[in-house]
C-alpha cells in the first residue's frame, strides 16, 4: 500500500547548503518523508499538493539572534515586539525558528531563574520554534555554577558584553565564563565593543555638545570593534574555546577573524543586514530620523564596508547572518526612540537613543533580492549553518528525510513576483518602521511551512499560523567546532 503523506511539494528547485536540484518533497507527521527527483512521487497520495511552479524551495529560515520582551537596558527605552508580535513578524518573512535571549541583569545572581522567566513569556505565545541563549550579566558563582543545567535544559549557548554599563564583563570575569563554558561545551556569543573607548568618545563628544543622532556613529568607532574583536580572539585562543563574535560591522574586524579562521582557530563570526544595506548616511538625517537606524555597532562610513561585508559572506569568513531583531517605537516618548527627547535635551541625546533595529521579517528577502549570495551559500549563512553552530541541525536548517522537520520556504518563480517598495504598513512586528523603508524588493517566501503545517501564504490569506503552534526546541552541542576528548576540556596548566 502506498504510503499516504501529509503534503507533497511538487515542480520545486530544492536548495540547501549542499546542493541544488529539482527534487520533489513528501511531509508526513511533521518531518521530511521523502526528497525524490522531480516527478518519482505523482503516484503518492497526499492530503494537499503544492505546485512551486519551478520556484525555489528551502529550510525555513534561522534567526539566532533576535531580542523580544527584555527588560529596559537602555535607560526607558523597552523592547516593541514581545514573543508574540516577533515570531509572527518572523514567520511572515519566512522564519520558522528563532533564538531570542534570556537576560541575566547585573544585580541577579542565577541563569536559571532567568531562563524560567523567559520560558514564562515565550510561553503558547510563538507562531514559530523557538530556543534562548542566555545573557550572563553576573558570572557570580552560583551563575557559573548552573552552565551544567542549562546545557540540561537544551541551552547549549551563551552571550557576553565587553561594552554597555548594564551588562560588561572586564577580562577576568569573560575568562571565566570561557572555562565554564568550555567545560559544558557551551558557545559563548561576544559583542565585541570596547566599553571604555565608546564612553570616552561619547565624552568628547558632548563637550563639544554634538548631540543629535548622527552622533551615534563616531561615539562607537571601528576601533573600538577592531579592538574588542581582537582581545575577544586572543582570549578564546588562550583558552581553546569556541567563540562566535556577534554583528561584525568592520572591514578590519573581518579581517582579524579570517586570519584567525586561516589558523585553525574556533572563531566564528556573524554579521546583520544592517551592515550590508545601511551607511552612516542613514544616521544622518534630518530632524530627529536619524535614530531610526541607531544600533550598535552603528552603520559603517560608506559603500566599501558593505561590499566587504558581502565579501566576508561570500568567502565564508561570515558564518551567520542573523537580524539581531531588536525593536523599538520611533514616534514613541514613553517605551521608543523618543524619550532621549527631554528638557534637558529637547533635540534629543544620541547617548540615551535606545540601540537596535527592527528586521526580523526583512532579513530572508532583502538578502535574497539582494542577488549577490550564491543561492546555495544564502541557505547556509541564514538556515544551515545558525542550525549547526547552535546545536539544532539537522532537524532545524536542513532538508534531510526522516530527521529534518519539515519547515520549508517556497520563493516565487522567476518572474512571478512583481518587484516593489518595501514600505513598513506591508510588516508584522509591533514597530512603527522599518529601517529598510523604500528599499527595492523582488523574492519574498510565498508559501512558509512549519513542521508540515502551511503557515504563511502571501496571496493566499498571509498568514495562516497560529499563535503557540511555535514549540520550545532543546538543543545539544554545536556540531561546527570539533568534538573534544574526554580530559580535552581539561584547561592544561
Ligand atoms: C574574505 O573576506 C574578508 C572579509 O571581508 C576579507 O578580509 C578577506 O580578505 C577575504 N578573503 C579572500 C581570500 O577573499
Ligand atoms: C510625549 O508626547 C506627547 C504627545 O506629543 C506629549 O504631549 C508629551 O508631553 C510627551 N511626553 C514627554 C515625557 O515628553
Amino acid at each position: 500500500m502506498a504510503t499516504e503523506y501529509d503534503l507533497i511539494i511538487v515542480n520545486g528547485v530544492v536548495v540547501t547548503e549542499s546542493e541544488t536540484n529539482e527534487y520533489d518533497i513528501a511531509v508526513k507527521d511533521e518531518k521530511v518523508a521523502k526528497v525524490a527527483p522531480r516527478g518519482e512521487l505523482r503516484d503518492a497520495k497526499a492530503a494537499r499538493t503544492i505546485d512551486a511552479e519551478g520556484g525555489y524551495v528551502m529550510p525555513g529560515g534561522v534567526d539566532a539572534h533576535v531580542h523580544l520582551d527584555e527588560p529596559p537596558l537602555f535607560g526607558k527605552g523597552s523592547t516593541a515586539d514581545n514573543y508574540e508580535t516577533g515570531s509572527r513578524s518572523a514567520v511572515c518573512g519566512g522564519t520558522t525558528t528563532m533564538v531570542t535571549f534570556a537576560p541575566q541583569k547585573k544585580t541577579e545572581d542565577s541563569l536559571l531563574d532567568t531562563l524560567r522567566d523567559t520560558h514564562t513569556r515565550a510561553k503558547d505565545t510563538c507562531y514559530i520554534d523557538y530556543s534562548f541563549h542566555v545573557i550572563v550579566g553576573n558570572p557570580s558563582p552560583n551563575a557559573l555554577s548552573e552552565f551544567k543545567t542549562l546545557r540540561e535544559e537544551g541551552i547549549s549557548s551563551l552571550k557576553i558584553y565587553m561594552t554597555y554599563e548594564a551588562l560588561q564583563l572586564h577580562d577576568g570575569q569573560i575568562l571565566d565564563v570561557l572555562l565554564e563554558a568550555r567545560n559544558q561545551q557551551i558557545t559563548t556569543m561576544i559583542h565585541a565593543e570596547n566599553g571604555q573607548v565608546i564612553d570616552w568618545m561619547t565624552a568628547q563628544l558632548e563637550k563639544r555638545k554634538l548631540f543629535a543622532p548622527k552622533y551615534h556613529g563616531p561615539s562607537h568607532p571601528p576601533m573600538a570593534e577592531i579592538e574588542a574583536t581582537h582581545r575577544a580572539i586572543c582570549l578564546s585562543e588562550f583558552m581553546d574555546t569556541p567563540i562566535l563574535i556577534v554583528h561584525v560591522s568592520t572591514p578590519s574586524s573581518a579581517a582579524q577573524i579570517k586570519s584567525a579562521q586561516d589558523r585553525g582557530l574556533p572563531i566564528y563570526a556573524e554579521t546583520c543586514p544592517q551592515y550590508l544595506f545601511l551607511t552612516k548616511k542613514d544616521l544622518d538625517q534630518p530632524g530627529f530620523e536619524g535614530a531610526k537606524c541607531v544600533c550598535s555597532p552603528p552603520p559603517r562610513e560608506s559603500e566599501a564596508d558593505c561590499d566587504a561585508i558581502w565579501t566576508g559572506l561570500e568567502n565564508g569568513t561570515f558564518t551567520v547572518l542573523s537580524s539581531d531583531h531588536c525593536p523599538f517605537r520611533y514616534n514613541d516618548n514613553v517605551t521608543g526612540k523618543q524619550t532621549c527627547i527631554t528638557d534637558e535635551y529637547p533635540q534629543g541625546h544620541f547617548k540615551y537613543i535606545p540601540n537596535g533595529c527592527p528586521g526580523i521579517e526583512t532579513r530572508l528577502a532583502l538578502t535574497l533580492s539582494a542577488d549577490r549570495l550564491n543561492v546555495q551559500k544564502f541557505v547556509e549563512v541564514t538556515s544551515s549553518n545558525p542550525a549547526k553552530l547552535y546545536g539544532l541541525w539537522p532537524r532545524k536548517g536542513a532538508l534531510v528525510e526522516g530527521e529534518s522537520d519539515a519547515d520549508i520556504n517556497i520563493w516565487y518563480p522567476p518572474g512571478k513576483m512583481k518587484e516593489y517598495t518595501l514600505t513598513n504598513e506591508m510588516l508584522h512586528h509591533n514597530v512603527d518602521y522599518t529601517p529598510f523603508e523604500g528599499r527595492n524588493v523582488k523574492q519574498w517566501p510565498r508559501y512558509t511551512i512549519l513542521r508540515g503545517k502551511l503557515v504563511w501564504d502571501k496571496d493566499g490569506g498571509g498568514l495562516l499560523g497560529e499563535k503557540g503552534y511555535g514549540r520550545f526546541i532543546k538543543r545539544g552541542a554545536s556540531a561546527l567546532a570539533g568534538p573534544r576528548k574526554q580530559g580535552e576540556w581539561e584547561l592544561p596548566l
